[in-house]
């Protein structure tokens, strides 16, 4: 029995507080995915990505499968960050190996006006339902992870209609009519909050913001159009009774880390591009640190790999704070047995960190 009561069913929590915990946490963003045979046959019996979202008792099913296999230390809701635009109407689906694609994309100011917040217990009722199953599966072995887009994230998707590399039509709606962009993050941040405020209501026990493409912008635009209501959103969400956790991932922003760390969030995720002991001194211990191993490090033999975590737990160095994660999602043809080489390490060279000073 270590000293610290934080085992499996708490230390995420601890952590994302600042707590001491036994040993360093480990969750894996999509952690519920292809790399897993058992979440490729749900997929198929679901018939669809998005029949798979709107199953509550399916997204339950995918969501255990990671925690049946390792001894992971949170859940993290199986959904999308697309369902909100989906339910504003735009039409989403996702093609074999393509990648989401919406029938509607957002291409004029008239569409950008007759946009309404989504009612989360109404058209995306499927989400708080999945939540309030998953809570009652877990029955308290690890906390669980609800999440949303961000609302510049979600805006280049709706306003792309898909992937994309260059970016040219939300950045083009960015300089040649910033107010219209403006008044589409309003629609979305209203809704990111409601949103996430459902799931906090139905039992979420922590909620990530995924900022995936705050990357891509140039300091200034990204300050104003992304930055902006991710401090909106930490400040305003309600939190619930137990002052639910706010994760922010802001991905490619290391750059605006010391702003970042300012904004009301408990914790950032980090990608692999900056050192945590680097980010630890930018964020000055105001949030906790969530990551950043290089998710081709799943690649790597096992020896290497645990080589790897080693080397990113003594860059966070000592004391408590961190969430080990990879740095982006793990990728689908990854050898499922290699998570077990990961989250082993982990918590084994995890529980030395007092060594490492
Ligand atoms: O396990 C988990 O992490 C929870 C589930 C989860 C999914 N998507 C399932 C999923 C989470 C947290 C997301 C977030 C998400 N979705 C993000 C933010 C994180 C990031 O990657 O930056 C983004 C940008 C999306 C949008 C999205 N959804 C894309 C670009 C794709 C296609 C990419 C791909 O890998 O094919 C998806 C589909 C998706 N979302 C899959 C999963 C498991 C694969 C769908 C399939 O089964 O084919």
């Amino acid at each position: 029995m270590s000293p610290i009561d934080s085992g499996r069913h708490n230390r995420f929590l601890r952590a994302l507080r600042q707590q001491p915990v036994d040993t360093t946490p480990i969750w894996v963003m999509r952690q519920a995915g292809r790399y897993l045979p058992e979440y490729r046959a749900t997929r198929q019996r679901a018939g669809s990505f998005m029949n798979l979202c709107r199953s509550p008792e399916l997204a339950c099913e995918v969501t255990m499968q990671p925690l049946d296999r390792f001894e992971l230390d949170a859940a993290i809701l199986f959904s999308d960050i697309l369902t909100i635009p989906d339910a504003m109407g735009l039409g989403l689906s996702f093609a074999e190996g393509e990648g989401p694609r919406f029938a509607y994309p957002l291409r004029t100011l008239d569409a950008i006006s007759r946009l309404g917040v989504p009612d989360p217990e109404g058209e995306l009722k499927y989400v708080p339902d999945a939540v309030r199953l998953i809570r009652r599966e877990l029955d308290g072995s690890v906390p669980l992870i609800g999440f949303s887009g961000s609302p510049w994230t979600l805006a280049c998707y709706m306003v792309e209609g898909g992937p994309t590399e260059k970016f040219a039509h939300i950045k083009k709606l960015m300089w040649d009519h910033p107010q219209a962009l403006h008044q589409l993050l309003e629609v979305l941040t209203q809704s990111v909050q409601v949103y996430l405020e459902a799931q906090i209501a139905a039992g979420a026990q922590a909620v990530m913001i995924f900022d995936s493409w705050g990357g891509v912008l140039a300091p200034g635009d990204y300050r104003e159009f992304s930055l902006a209501n991710l401090a909106k959103l930490a400040q305003s969400i309600n939190r619930g009774p137990d002052n639910v956790p706010i994760i922010v991932f802001s991905r490619g922003a290391n750059g605006h880390l010391e702003a970042l760390s300012q904004i009301g969030a408990d914790a950032l995720g980090v990608d692999w591009t900056v050192g945590l002991g680097e980010a630890r001194k930018r964020t000055g211990g105001r949030v906790a640190l969530q990551g950043n191993l290089d998710p081709a490090a799943m690649y790597a033999a096992p020896e290497s790999l645990r080589q790897q975590v080693d080397m990113v737990l003594r860059d966070y160095g000592t004391g408590p704070g961190h969430i080990f994660n990879l740095g982006h999602g793990i990728t689908p043809d990854v050898n499922p047995e290699q998570m077990r080489v990961l989250v082993d390490a982990v918590h084994e060279l995890g529980r030395r960190r007092d060594l490492f000073a």
